[in-house]
């Protein structure tokens, strides 16, 4: 999975930046916390500017993305070259999926953190959105056998609080499922690029192309009307506080 961010992770930062809306949300998760480190932490979204972190990030060509001075430990979750509560808070967004033992990496994060385990992450067992049901359903079952389930985290972590983290309409952040209200930006393959479960996929164009065919009918726009008066939407991503002490 290092090696799947080594190859495709330049330009991540271009479509993957921080959105507000949910950094908010991962922020007052960490309230109370004066430290973090944040694992799986690619180019650096969502870190806290107004706290000091420690950023442990696997791959090269992530770690060249980083705009900050961020102390940067080039390392895997599944064994973190930390101290045993050297941080009051971990914090892992999106990342516990490309993890090739997500257990063993929540017990470090866990051993790691003296207060706090903040996740973000998606719930497999969500129905996903029009992009995987109605195109590419070998990317909803990708997701669901790499994602681990609310419980397998539960098991890892202790107890749990689970917020669903609905998302904008014009969410900032280009994954999977931030472009829910703007289906064409799925047509470029630079959009797609930021979105990992695209490279494990065979015939993506062929599924693109009757994309494209439906909004220029006004297929889809007739099929998803409802949609289009939404602000926001529950697509299954979860914000996941494991309170240690
Ligand atoms: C979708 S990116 C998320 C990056 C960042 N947290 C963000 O929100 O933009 C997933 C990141 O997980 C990293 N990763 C993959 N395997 C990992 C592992 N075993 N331990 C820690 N990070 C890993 C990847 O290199 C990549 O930077």
């Amino acid at each position: 999975m290092t090696r799947l961010y080594d190859r495709i992770g330049h330009g991540y930062a271009a479509h993957r930046v921080a959105d507000p809306r949910i950094a908010a949300r991962l922020r007052a998760a960490l309230a109370g916390c004066a430290s973090v480190v944040n694992v799986g932490a690619g180019a650096g979204s969502y870190e806290p500017s107004d706290l000091p972190v420690v950023a442990v990030e696997p791959s090269e060509s992530m770690i060249a993305q980083r705009v900050d001075r961020t102390r940067t430990l080039r390392a895997v979750a599944e064994s973190l070259p930390l101290r045993d509560g050297c941080a009051d808070a971990v914090t892992a967004i999106l990342t516990i999926h490309h993890w090739t033992d997500a257990r063993r990496g929540l017990a470090e994060c866990a051993r790691v953190a003296r207060r706090r385990v903040v996740l973000l992450t998606w719930d497999p067992r969500s129905d996903g959105f029009w992009l995987v049901q109605d195109h590419f359903p070998d990317l909803l079952a990708l997701d669901r056998a790499i994602f681990p389930t609310l419980d397998a985290i539960e098991a890892a972590l202790g107890r749990i609080e689970v917020e669903s983290v609905p998302v904008p309409s014009d969410c900032v952040d280009g994954f999977l499922g931030a472009y829910w209200r703007r289906p064409e930006a799925y047509l470029d393959e630079r959009v797609r690029h930021g979105m990992s479960t695209f490279a494990r996929l065979v015939d993506v164009e062929p599924r693109i192309e009757a994309l494209r065919r439906e909004l220029a009918s006004g297929a889809w726009h007739a099929r998803h009307a409802g949609l289009l008066a939404r602000d926001a939407l529950d697509l299954g991503y979860r914000l996941v506080t494991a309170k240690l002490t």
